[in-house]
């Protein structure tokens, strides 16, 4: 058996390719959803991949999902924060419930998940953190001033903790995807995404779930070990930071 590794929202778009892919590249994998049960059925019909539902929002619902896992699995020597949400909105509009569900998922949800895992690292000497941050958490974006914050604060916690588990053996960076054609960016308007958005990219089109993945599988392996407090940009060259 392979290491074992935990991908939050690993039963869906992005995080879903993530699972998959780490599985291919021989890792013992534990995808976490938070309520779709039909996609994350499917999902372990079609991979093999057991799915354990639970909100990363939820401190002790974090707490008990990984000893869940642990009890399962073995031991989490990988985790990948990937579960996150939009609540779109332009400040003026946007309602004090929009900001704190989007800071509570995919902020403090990675304070939740990665500081449940971290003891076990600390005393292993060995792990691996890869957050899902944003290009909106990079450069900002109108209509998600609480995505974009919650992005960029991603980034502030990647930075601070790689410092803190680089003597630990555990590394800590993040992937700041682009516009991907996962479900997330479908919903968004079909003329907004090709006359607004896509034209944007230099590369012409969306990104591939798969081309975020492979970065994750990069960051995940031993051989990254001098990797850490990095950040990946897989954008199509939209943007440079
Ligand atoms: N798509 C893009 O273009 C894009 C670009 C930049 C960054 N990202 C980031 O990439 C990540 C994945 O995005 P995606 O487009 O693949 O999203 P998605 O298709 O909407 O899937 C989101 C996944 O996260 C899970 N999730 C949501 N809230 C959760 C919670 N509180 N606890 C546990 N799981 C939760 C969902 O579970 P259920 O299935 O149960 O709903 C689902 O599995 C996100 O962090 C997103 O911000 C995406």
């Amino acid at each position: 058996m392979g290491r074992v590794a935990l991908v939050t929202g690993g039963s869906r778009g992005i995080g879903a390719s993530i699972s998959t892919a780490l599985k291919d590249a021989g890792y013992t994998v534990a995808a976490n959803y938070a309520g779709n049960d039909e996609a994350a059925r499917r999902f372990t019909d079609e991979t093999g991949i057991k799915t354990f539902k639970w909100s990363v929002a939820d401190y002790d619902a974090c707490k008990s999902g990984i000893a869940e896992v642990e009890a399962e699995l073995g031991p989490i020597e990988v985790l990948v924060n990937n579960a996150g949400i939009t609540r779109d909105a332009m400040f003026h509009k946007m309602t004090p419930d929009q900001w704190k569900q989007v800071i509570d998922t995919n902020l403090t949800g990675l304070f939740n998940m990665t500081h449940c895992v971290w003891g076990g690292m600390r005393e292993r000497k060995f792990g691996r953190v890869v957050n899902i941050s944003s290009i909106n958490g990079q450069k900002g974006q109108a209509g998600q001033a609480n995505y974009s914050a919650a992005k960029a604060g991603d980034l502030g916690l990647t930075k601070a903790l790689a410092q803190e588990g680089a003597r630990a053996g555990i590394t800590v960076n993040a992937v700041c995807p682009g516009y991907i054609g996962t479900e997330m960016v479908r919903a968004v308007d079909e003329k907004v995404l090709n006359e607004r958005i896509i034209p944007q990219i230099p590369v012409g089109r969306l990104g591939e779930p798969e081309e975020i993945a492979r970065c994750v599988v990069f960051l995940a392996s031993d051989e990254a070990g001098f990797v850490t407090g990095s950040t990946i940009s897989a954008n199509g060259g939209q943007y440079f930071s």
